[in-house]
């Protein structure tokens, strides 16, 4: 028989309300000057599975360079971390990262792990569970950054938020404080918040990360508009869509954009009828954001967000940054 796992959907691509919203957003991200679709549409079945891939590509350093950094020092993460705790896997994705600290040693008493792709976040959470059936584990399939709806059941006292892999990157740096200090509200001071950022670093390697010769990365970013078709009806043309993603410097932040090979037309559902968008050859649709930070940075930012005792773990390069930091005061 299967090891038991919690799962509680909260997010669902497919009922009539969450279209609705979705519709909507992707409409008014579409008509603006500069077009735009929410990164969070890369992550059906298969962009999670792209991102995965992306992730084995020599030129994507960020993923195997903090999981180096995690082997380093686990003695002093685990110090960190304690015993008795609830890590709580924001983005879990696979669970590989979280199940990797466990088969080192640092169990927690219960396993959160949160994503908005529910099915990959279902599969993953048995396959660790079968591998660790002793720890209590719960999947909460929703989009924790527009809301982060913890079971009522879970322990206030010693909870981990884990939120690897510069996914916070994705914010831009004032959404990332509102985020950051929205998990500090969702903690007492026994809590704790373990994550990992990426740092600034020449330009020629973060551009090479985000372009790579393979393709892999165009693949990712075009697999949002067949995702958006799927779910939303959309008509776009994926071949006449290119990748472009580049390091801006002034702005310390990968921007990735789809860019329009000729004049093109686009059309949603819109109430009855289609709403649609002309792009003229060469126009974009702005898809992500990966901003990157200095170590000072990102500890004024935690700072600011309610978090103390800042620790940070890095590389010999320095390119990648691993960050504990605890709950600045008990909240009433
Ligand atoms: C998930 N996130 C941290 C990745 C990043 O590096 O910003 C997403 C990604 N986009 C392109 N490559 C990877």
């Amino acid at each position: 028989m299967q090891p038991q796992v919690k799962l509680l959907q909260l997010f669902d691509w497919d009922s009539l309300h969450e279209k609705a919203r979705l519709r909507e957003e992707l409409a008014t991200g579409l008509l603006q000057p500069q077009a735009s679709i929410a990164p969070k549409f890369f992550y059906d079945a298969l962009g999670s599975r792209l991102f995965e891939a992306i992730t084995e590509l020599p030129e994507y350093y960020p993923t195997r360079t903090e999981a180096a950094i995690f082997s380093e020092h686990l003695p002093a993460i685990g110090e960190a971390l304690g015993t008795d705790f609830t890590l709580i896997d924001l983005g879990c994705g696979s669970c590989v990262k979280a199940g990797r600290l466990f088969h080192a040693g640092l169990l927690p008493a219960r396993y959160v792990a949160v994503d908005i792709s529910v099915d990959f976040l279902r599969d993953s959470l048995h396959k660790l569970k079968r591998e660790l059936p002793a720890i209590d584990m719960t999947g909460l399939g929703l989009d924790f950054t527009d809301e982060l709806q913890l079971p009522a059941e879970l322990p206030p006292q010693k909870r981990m938020f884990f939120y690897p892999g510069s996914s916070i990157g994705n914010f831009s740096p004032p959404e990332a404080c509102t985020f950051l200090k929205r998990l500090a509200g969702q903690m007492d001071a026994t809590g704790g918040l373990l994550i990992g950022v990426d740092l600034i670093k020449d330009k020629a390697v973060l551009d090479a990360a985000y372009d790579d010769p393979l393709g892999v990365t165009a693949a990712f970013n075009r697999n949002l508009l067949r995702h958006v078709n799927a779910r939303l009806d959309a008509d776009f043309a994926i071949g006449d869509w290119q990748h472009l993603a580049f390091f801006n410097e002034a702005d310390a932040r990968i921007e990735m954009h789809l860019v329009a090979r000729r004049e093109l037309d686009v059309s949603w559902p819109d109430g009855a009828g289609r709403g649609s968008r002309h792009f003229a050859a060469g126009e974009r649709i702005h898809t992500e954001n990966s901003y990157k930070y200095s170590p000072a940075g990102f500890r004024t930012l935690l700072s600011a967000a309610g978090f103390t005792d800042i620790r940070m773990w890095t590389d010999p390069r320095a390119w990648f940054g691993l960050f504990f930091a605890r709950q600045a005061a008990t909240r009433t």
